[in-house]
């Protein structure tokens, strides 16, 4: 593992962005796996800022994103595909038609999150795959438990998640108690992994570098993957 401590938001945003704007000019065609939440808000800026300074390429990309909200199509604005269109696709010249998301209002669940898997390994699997991660250790919505699913499933969220999502909905009762998400499994098929740890999150970051592999902090399993980088803010 690679790890990076930061003093600050910029400075993680800015090596995260350079991360990935590194692996879009190796690879122009590169596939992409995107996070929500809030961690990613700053690398998406910059990202943007390169794209306008003319030093970034999206036009041969492919985006998939870890996760979507059950009932959230894509006009929701507490969606995720609504999210990633405000933070960054409608600022940079990606394809539409090449970003990807679970589709949250899907009528057949399971044939929905298989044919997501089936649709990774056709662009050929993710070059990187960008992570935030859970107060609770969850990695995309892969939740603390005895087992862990390997691909894309669908998820009953915990209390302290849909606790920490309510920040972004009027109400708590108005948070999804739901998401399709995409499994351990396929994060772990990934080339590389980029995993950030904004503000608040230091403290369940030093948990797992120091935790033994368990499926109750989902993000240890990331000790088993040869190419992860961690950037996190630490005091
Ligand atoms: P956050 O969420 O970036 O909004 O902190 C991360 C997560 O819960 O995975």
């Amino acid at each position: 593992m690679n790890i990076i401590r930061v003093a600050d938001e910029a400075q993680l945003s800015e090596k995260a962005a350079a991360m990935i704007a590194a692996q879009i000019r190796k690879k122009p065609d590169a596939v992409l796996g995107l996070a929500t939440g809030s961690t990613p808000v700053g690398t998406y800026q910059e990202l943007i800022r390169k794209y306008e300074a003319g030093k970034l390429d999206f036009s041969g990309v492919t985006t998939f994103n870890l996760d979507e909200y059950v009932g959230a199509g894509p006009e929701d604005p507490h969606g995720y595909m609504y999210f990633m269109r405000k933070q960054l696709f409608d600022h940079v010249n990606i394809r539409k038609e090449q970003t990807n998301i679970p589709d949250g209002c899907c009528t057949d669940a399971a044939a929905e999150c298989e044919q997501y898997d089936r649709r990774i390994r056709a662009a050929g699997g993710i070059d990187l795959q960008l992570l935030g991660i859970g107060a609770n250790g969850h990695i995309a919505f892969n939740e603390p438990a005895e087992q862990l699913i390997y691909g894309t499933h669908k998820e009953q969220l915990t209390a302290s998640t849909i606790a920490a999502n309510a920040r972004f909905f009027r109400d708590k009762s108005e948070v999804p108690t739901q998401a399709l998400s995409m499994g351990i499994g396929i994060i772990m098929e990934a080339e590389q992994i980029l995993l950030l740890g904004g503000a608040g999150k230091q403290r369940i970051i030093e948990q797992m570098l120091a935790s033994e592999i368990t499926t109750r902090l989902p993000a240890s399993l990331l000790k088993l993957h040869r190419a992860v980088t961690i950037i996190y803010i630490a005091q």
